[in-house]
């Protein structure tokens, strides 16, 4: 029988955090495990998570671009994972894979616990209808927000976000271009890739958007949520968060679902917090 071993998938995936998380609440609640982060190029993910499952895999993350193509690779879902149509938590069972999203939960709790939030009855507004927008939208509207528009550089994927949601008057979605006549927000999600990689230039959204009690939130961490964060601060919120207690959040949902046990994700967090801070200041 082969030693069990976890995993996260992307491509790139060198500078992922999640093995450093993993490996820190494994030592916290003492499970012996193997958690490695596996470079995987789309075309050929299919093949490295059989190969993975077949040396002993029993549990995977996925992130940047493999969300969807792993949803496509589950036997079953959770019913999150299938309204997302992305996963990012795999488990291997009798057999096969079956797929989570984590993200929406990670997100909310990061939101509501770690940032002493409460979601009820904001207007909330949405950047992004890819996969991460998608596997945040609903538990937003789990959470109690009070409605939830959906902006997205190319409409029709915004729509299409919409139309899965099924909450129509609850849930709609807006033109980027009109974004000066949606009003006020009290929480803004920022959940597009525009700012990964390399040369991203600053964020722009009219300043018309914040209110005295705004919270904004980009899902990305590090570098990636510098320009929406930097809008966010010059544009008068009252709070802004990055995604890096949403990433710790959603890693101890997957770890509890492979392992049983709950993690304390503070001590984790913070430790993340501090090193990351230096690393952006440094630059
Ligand atoms: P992810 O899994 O991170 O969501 P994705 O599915 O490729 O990745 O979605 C990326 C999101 O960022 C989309 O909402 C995308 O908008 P489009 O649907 O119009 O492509 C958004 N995005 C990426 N680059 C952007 C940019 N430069 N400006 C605005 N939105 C951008």
């Amino acid at each position: 029988m082969p030693e069990a071993r976890y995993a996260v998938f992307g491509h790139p995936i060198a500078h992922s955090l999640s093995p450093r998380i993993h490996a820190a609440f494994a030592r916290q609640t003492g499970i012996a495990l193997q958690y490695t982060a596996i470079d995987a190029p789309p075309e050929a993910f299919a093949d490295i998570l059989a190969a993975f499952a077949a040396g002993g895999g029993r549990g995977g993350n996925v992130t940047m671009p493999l969300k969807e193509q792993a949803h496509a690779l589950c036997a079953s879902l959770t019913p999150r994972a299938r309204a997302a149509q992305a996963v990012n938590t795999l488990t291997w069972r009798d057999g096969q894979w079956h797929g989570d999203n984590t993200d929406g939960a990670g997100l909310v709790r990061d939101l509501t616990g770690r940032h002493g939030l409460d979601l009820r009855g904001r207007r909330t507004l949405l950047l992004g209808a890819g996969g991460a927008a998608r596997g945040v939208a609903g538990a937003l509207l789990e959470a109690g927000v009070l409605e939830l528009a959906v902006v997205n550089r190319t409409a029709a994927r915004a729509d299409a976000l919409v139309d899965a949601l099924g909450q129509p008057g609850r849930a709609y979605s807006r033109y980027w271009d009109d974004l000066a006549n949606q009003g006020d927000f009290e929480l803004i999600v920022n959940a597009t890739s525009a700012a990964r990689g390399t040369g991203a230039g600053a964020f722009n959204a009219p300043i018309t958007l914040v209110n005295s009690r705004t919270v904004a939130v980009d899902i990305n961490y590090g570098e990636a949520a510098i320009p929406f964060l930097a809008w966010a601060r010059a544009a008068g919120c009252l709070r802004v968060v990055d995604g890096l207690g949403m990433l710790v959040e959603q890693a101890a949902e997957a770890f509890e679902a492979w392992h049983g046990v709950r993690p304390d994700t503070q001590p984790v967090y913070e430790e993340l917090h501090a090193q990351h801070a230096r690393l952006v200041t440094a630059d």
